[in-house]
């Protein structure tokens, strides 16, 4: 670890929390001396800094992320797994999902505390996880627990003994896959399995908290996916996102020198009126489209096409079923400054509104 490492700050901005009391603020792009970085919130601000080439993705304390590969390396890695998630395989594991999907949800007990977390998102996460990376199914809860590790440390990569914990476990991870496009491996049993339920997780959360929405939706599930869009516009996983200035550069108006570290707040672009008009409410005929939930230009989410497809499976069998829900119990919370979700999710289910 570099001296320059050490001295970074943790962010500890609450105001993109998705059970905070009020809407963040979004300010002029602007050089915060404790962080040592400039931070960006604005929509356009943020999308500019994806489309520029001068700005690489680092690590979180400014170093480069971890196995950073050389841009042809890095290309070839998108084109190998853009090939992998073809719309046929897509479809084939949609196919798996969607039936085990059906058939957890129709075992879900009616009026009870249910944690969906726990018994709707981890599981169904896990099977695709090892229906994609190909992984021995009995080795599947073990694998789990290593993946949490990694998660934990991609949420939070300020704790040090996180990060100790999820560099053995990755060490573990990384002999477990050998098969298969590099990003459908280990990283990618990681996102799948504990990445995703956070996600979902969080999409959730947003919905019963509009418990109209979730009545909208359950009358019309077809509209799961143009709400999934939505929700990760409203509800998205990822706060930050850190670059650094490879060379002096003027985004938009804001003068980088090389060398310059720029923290991405994308959850808080998310909610820029200049960009959403109510950026504050849930508004899948009008938003959603354009959300910076899983990056944009060039090195946009290569695995979005397969979180968009799980998050509707998985989703879509709990609004068909359900028409109404209600959280029961307290909502615990988990993660970091790089991503922040339910831990749990207690609920009670309901097929029609309960009478009282
Ligand atoms: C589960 C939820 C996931 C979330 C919230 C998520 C989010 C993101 C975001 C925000 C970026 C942009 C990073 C940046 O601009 O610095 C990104 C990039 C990336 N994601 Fe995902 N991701 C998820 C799952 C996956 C999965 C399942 C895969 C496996 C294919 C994957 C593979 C990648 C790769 C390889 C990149 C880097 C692309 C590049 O630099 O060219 N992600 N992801």
């Amino acid at each position: 670890m570099t001296s320059r490492q050490e001295e970074c700050v943790r962010p500890s901005w609450s105001d993109d929390h998705l059970d905070s009391s009020s809407p963040p603020e979004i300010k002029a792009s602007y050089f915060d001396e404790k962080l040592g970085a400039w931070v960006l919130s604005r929509y356009a601000d943020v999308l500019a800094a994806f489309r520029s080439p001068v700005l690489v993705p680092t690590g979180a304390k400014g170093g480069s992320k971890k196995a950073a590969p050389n841009e042809t390396i890095r290309l070839k890695m998108r084109a190998e797994t853009k090939a992998a998630l073809s719309l046929r395989q897509l479809y084939k594991w949609q196919k798996i999902l969607t039936s085990e999907a059906d058939a957890l949800t129709q075992r879900l007990p009616l009026g009870v505390p249910v944690n969906l977390v726990e018994k709707v998102a981890r599981p169904l996460c896990l099977t695709l996880a090892v229906a994609v990376t190909k992984a021995d199914p009995k080795d599947a809860s073990h694998l789990q627990s290593l993946a949490r590790h990694v998660s934990a440390a991609a949420a939070e990569p300020y704790d040090t003994k996180i990060g100790a914990s999820a560099e053995a476990a990755n060490a573990e991870l990384r002999g477990c896959f050998h098969a298969g496009a590099e990003a459908l491996r280990d990283s990618g049993f990681v996102a799948l399995s504990h990445t995703l339920p956070c996600l979902l997780a969080n999409a959730w959360f947003a919905l019963l908290a509009h418990p109209q929405q979730w009545r909208r939706l359950h009358q019309r599930p077809a509209l799961t996916a143009k709400a999934m869009e939505e929700l990760l516009r409203y509800a998205g996983l990822t706060r930050l996102l850190f670059r650094r200035a490879i060379e002096d550069v003027d985004l938009n108006g804001v003068p980088l020198r090389k060398g310059d570290r720029v923290i991405l707040r994308i959850a808080v672009a998310n909610k820029d009126p200049e960009r959403f008009p109510r950026p504050n409410e849930m508004d899948w005929v009008h938003q959603g489209k354009g959300h910076l939930a899983l990056g944009s230009g060039p090195h946009t989410c290569v695995g979005g096409s397969l979180i968009r497809m799980a998050a509707i499976t998985i989703t879509r069998p709990l609004l068909e079923r359900f028409g109404w829900v209600e959280i029961t119990g307290t909502v615990e919370w988990h993660g970091g400054p790089v991503f922040r979700s339910p831990a749990t999710l207690p609920v009670c289910l309901y097929e029609t509104i309960p009478v009282i």
